[in-house]
């Protein structure tokens, strides 16, 4: 059955999943029917070397081999395998043995190559941390394979953030969420395919802790006008002030740790950074 893009966004409540243990499969911005048809666990790492032509999987990607359209398209994943829930995943093919016991608190929504990754797994290396990208861009697989016992605790899964969060994550798991550089979408009637938006939010809350912190950053300021709004509407989300960021050494590198970042700066673009707190009972 194929999947029928795109039911029209629907205003959900807020607190539509605030007594649920479960994620309702299906409810999903892009409510997908397609979650209960297609199983499977995914096979996820990208093959960097069938890729680029090469048989060493320690290439690093080369962005020439890969001919991407500017912004992705977040309707356009059925070539995407993922777990039915999330006790059907099985981490330990991305972490080893170690991941026993643990669970992944950082994710990186839209990770691109995973520059912000590489850089948090050497300053929270107890921490579990994954990237999810649309599209095949990784370079986290290639850096262990050239540092063997290095960055084991990163991985970037193949995956759409818009759909499939609740096939991998459990409510309350996450403490930190990244959303850095999204996909602008700048005509009015691409705005719901933006990453942040007032039902993804509440989705977002169910998977984050109460004090868990979602960091945006782009270099366009009509989307982080965007973002800001919709975080402040939404009840369960407070922004953080410059003054409470103060000591918060992540937020220096939400600039340029990452490729789209290092681009913005090389070309001199503005940096619109935004952080806010997941709280624990909505503002009123
Ligand atoms: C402009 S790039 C920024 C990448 C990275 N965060 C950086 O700063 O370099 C936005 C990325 O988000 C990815 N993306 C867009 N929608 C997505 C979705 N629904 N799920 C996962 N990734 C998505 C795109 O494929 C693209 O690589």
């Amino acid at each position: 059955m194929d999947w029928k893009p795109h039911q029209k966004a629907v205003e959900l409540p807020y607190d539509s999943f605030k007594n649920m243990e479960t994620f309702p499969l299906g409810l999903s911005q892009f409510s997908s029917s397609v979650l209960l048809f297609k199983p499977k666990i995914m096979e996820i790492e990208a093959s960097v070397s069938s890729a680029n032509g090469s048989n060493k999987a320690t290439n690093l990607p080369q962005k020439k081999f890969f001919r991407q359209r500017a912004h992705a398209n977040p309707r356009s994943d059925h070539f995407i395998d993922y777990p039915r829930t999330p006790d059907d995943m099985n981490w330990e093919q991305y972490f080893g043995p170690s991941v026993a016991g643990k669970q992944i608190e950082f994710l990186d929504v839209g990770c691109g190559y995973g520059g912000l990754l590489v850089k948090l797994s050497t300053l929270y290396p107890e921490i579990l941390m994954c990237g999810l990208e649309l599209r095949v861009k990784q370079k986290i697989k290639a850096l262990r394979d050239q540092h063997p016992g290095q960055y084991d605790n990163v991985c970037c899964l193949r995956s759409n953030a818009m759909k499939y969060l609740p096939n991998y994550f459990r409510k309350h798991q996450l403490s930190k969420m990244f959303f850095l550089y999204p996909d602008p979408h700048f005509k009015t009637v691409k705005h719901k395919w933006r990453i942040i938006n007032t039902n993804l939010l509440s989705e977002y809350a169910y998977f984050l802790r109460p004090g868990g912190i979602i960091y945006t950053m782009t270099d366009v300021e009509d989307l982080h006008n965007w973002m800001v709004q919709a975080f402040e509407k939404h009840p369960l989300y407070k922004r953080l002030t410059d003054e409470e960021l103060a000591t918060d050494p992540i937020v220096p590198l939400l600039g340029d740790t990452t490729e789209e970042g290092q681009k913005v700066n090389r070309n001199k673009g503005s940096m619109f950074p935004a952080v806010f707190m997941r709280l624990e009972k909505p503002r009123t």
